[in-house]
């Protein structure tokens, strides 16, 4: 049995790749932080469809970087693969970005994230196969005017994935990043009808993505084939900015 942690599964991508991986046969640990009717609604609807595969389910608050043992301690056996999906972003300009924003932004989609890498780096090592996949975002390669605090994280999480996959890459494991364009989901409900046509109208494909169009390359990044690809940022955005 293959087993991920999936970190954000209770949102709109991570829960479409906590679907698609369970139908491929993996067991999952199901993080959410806040939505705890979202995160029981999809642990039983998997139970109910794999009845022989675990589905657990863990709380935490990515916010808080120095209690990432409430995670790592909770991980027994052995893990195959994390996926960091969790996410959130502020707009607005820079200039206006309070510095509590600014620092939980970092925290939750940087820091905390690299922490739990370094401590489930052993455990990733000690399975057939690791993988780790970030989702990263479109800004993190092009920029964005409005959102320059998420796109300098996402940015990070390109970087880092460059240089930790040639640290670990003799343990087997590789690292990656799924960097979508706009993805039609709860993150951009701030969108009115107007202001969604008008993004539509700019992505060479002319539409925003649907969470299992990102799903796809994160099932295709963990699989045991995919080995040989590491340290990469997939632009999967429509043709959009990158
Ligand atoms: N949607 C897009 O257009 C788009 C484009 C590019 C990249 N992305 C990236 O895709 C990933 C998933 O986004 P999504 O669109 O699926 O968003 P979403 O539906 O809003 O999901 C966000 C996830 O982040 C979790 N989260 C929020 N605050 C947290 C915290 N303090 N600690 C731990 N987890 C926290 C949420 O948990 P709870 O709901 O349980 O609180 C939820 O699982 C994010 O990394 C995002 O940056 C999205």
């Amino acid at each position: 049995m293959k087993w991920a942690l999936i970190f954000g599964a209770s949102g709109d991508i991570g829960s479409k790749v906590a679907e698609d991986l369970a139908d491929a046969g993996w067991s999952l640990y199901l993080h959410y932080y806040q939505n705890r009717e979202k995160i029981d609604e999809i642990s039983q609807k998997l139970t109910k469809k794999h009845p022989k595969q675990d589905f657990i389910t863990l709380q935490y608050d990515m916010t808080d970087a120095d209690n990432i043992s409430k995670i790592c301690d909770s991980i027994f056996g052995k893990l195959n693969a994390v996926v960091f999906s969790e996410g959130t972003t502020y707009y607005g300009l820079f200039s206006e970005l309070s510095p509590n924003n600014l620092d939980m932004m970092i925290t939750m989609q940087l820091r905390t994230p690299l922490r739990i890498v370094q401590s489930l780096q052993d455990k990733l090592a000690e399975s057939e196969f690791g993988r780790i996949v970030f989702v990263g975002s479109v800004y993190g390669g092009a920029g964005s005017a409005m959102e320059v605090g998420y796109s300098t994280v996402k940015g990070a999480l390109s970087a880092f994935s460059r240089a930790y996959a040639k640290e670990v890459a003799s343990l087997g494991i590789t690292v990656n990043v799924i960097a979508p364009g706009a993805v039609d989901t709860q993150m951009n409900k701030i969108f009115s009808e107007s202001e969604k046509a008008d993004i539509d109208a700019e992505i060479p494909i002319g539409r925003f993505a649907s969470p299992d169009e990102i799903s796809y390359w994160v099932l295709v990044l963990l699989s045991e084939k995919a080995g040989y690809l590491t340290g990469q940022t997939l632009y999967a955005t429509g043709g959009w900015l990158k």
